[in-house]
């Protein structure tokens, strides 16, 4: 995927929200975009969905431009929106159906049930499923149509920690799996070091890419290694750089002390 000078303004917003963001994301790559809220994280999840057209620049994937919703890139959101009404793999099958590929549904809603470990649910009413549980159907249901790129707008951030952390795996896993690009928004340092290759960090007004940082670990990743923790420590450490610069103009997260303090004294 080749994002080129992409910059947006929204109708009704006051000034630009993304002003000249160009990145590139390899096939089967796993990027997070970081930015804290209100930087252009969804605009920008949305713009590579082709769910909104930016007003500057160009999205590419594998050379054809984006230019609408696709069936080859799917995009999961915090809530996972089921019908409340349908069955765990009626819900699976809702991409299929929607997109008229009937003939799929009884072979792929079991591949793909099994994928997020809910075949034993397939008959159960969504509604008596935990929120993880109904996160996992909505997964599937994004994975059923076969995507190529999947994108994740903080899809984790309603689940406890225990939960959070199963499906972080999981979904790198079956990402890795199934050969899927992965885009994922999070204002959550650890879950980036937990599921991607890559972290884009984002600053506000007008939003924009001030840092990309490779994570450089394999594929088993414990949270709990000195490793894995290096990682965060760094990532951490570079948003604050980050965070600092960006600091004076933004009244929700205050200049740090240790700035205010330097200023004092000079
Ligand atoms: N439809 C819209 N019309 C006008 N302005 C909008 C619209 N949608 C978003 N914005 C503005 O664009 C900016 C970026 O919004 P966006 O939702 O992309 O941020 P975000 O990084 O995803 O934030 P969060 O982490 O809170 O989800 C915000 O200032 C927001 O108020
Ligand atoms: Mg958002």
């Amino acid at each position: 995927m080749l994002v080129e000078a992409v910059g947006h303004t929204y109708r009704r917003g006051d000034g630009p929200v993304l002003n000249d963001v160009s990145f590139q994301v390899h096939p089967g790559e796993v990027l997070a975009l970081i930015g804290r809220s209100g930087c252009g994280k969804s605009t920008l999840l949305h713009v590579l969905a082709g769910l909104a057209r930016s007003t500057n620049g160009r999205v590419e994937i594998d050379g054809a431009l984006v230019q609408g919703p696709s069936l080859r890139s799917v995009m999961m959101f915090q809530a996972p929106s089921l019908y409340p009404w349908m069955t765990v793999a009626q819900n699976a099958a809702l991409g299929l159906r929607f997109s008229r590929r009937h003939a799929e549904i009884a072979a792929r809603v079991p591949e793909v049930l099994r994928l997020v470990e809910l075949e034993a649910y397939a008959g159960r009413n969504v509604q008596d499923l935990s929120g993880g549980q109904q996160q996992r159907v909505a997964l599937a249901r994004s994975l059923a149509p076969k995507p190529d790129l999947l994108l994740l707008d903080e899809p984790f951030s309603a689940l406890d920690a225990f939960t959070r952390r199963s499906l972080q795996r999981d979904v790198r896993a079956i990402g890795a799996e199934l050969g899927l690009t992965i885009v994922l928004v999070t204002h959550d340092i650890a879950e980036a070091v937990q599921m991607a290759d890559r972290a884009l960090f984002m600053t506000a007004h007008p939003g924009r890419i001030a840092a990309d940082s490779e994570i450089n670990l394999g594929d088993a990743r414990d949270g709990a290694s000195p490793e894995f923790r290096a990682e965060v420590a760094r990532l951490n450490a570079l948003y604050a750089e980050i965070a600092e610069v960006e600091a004076p103009s933004d009244p929700i997260h205050p200049i740090p002390l240790a700035t205010k303090l330097k200023e004092a004294s000079s």
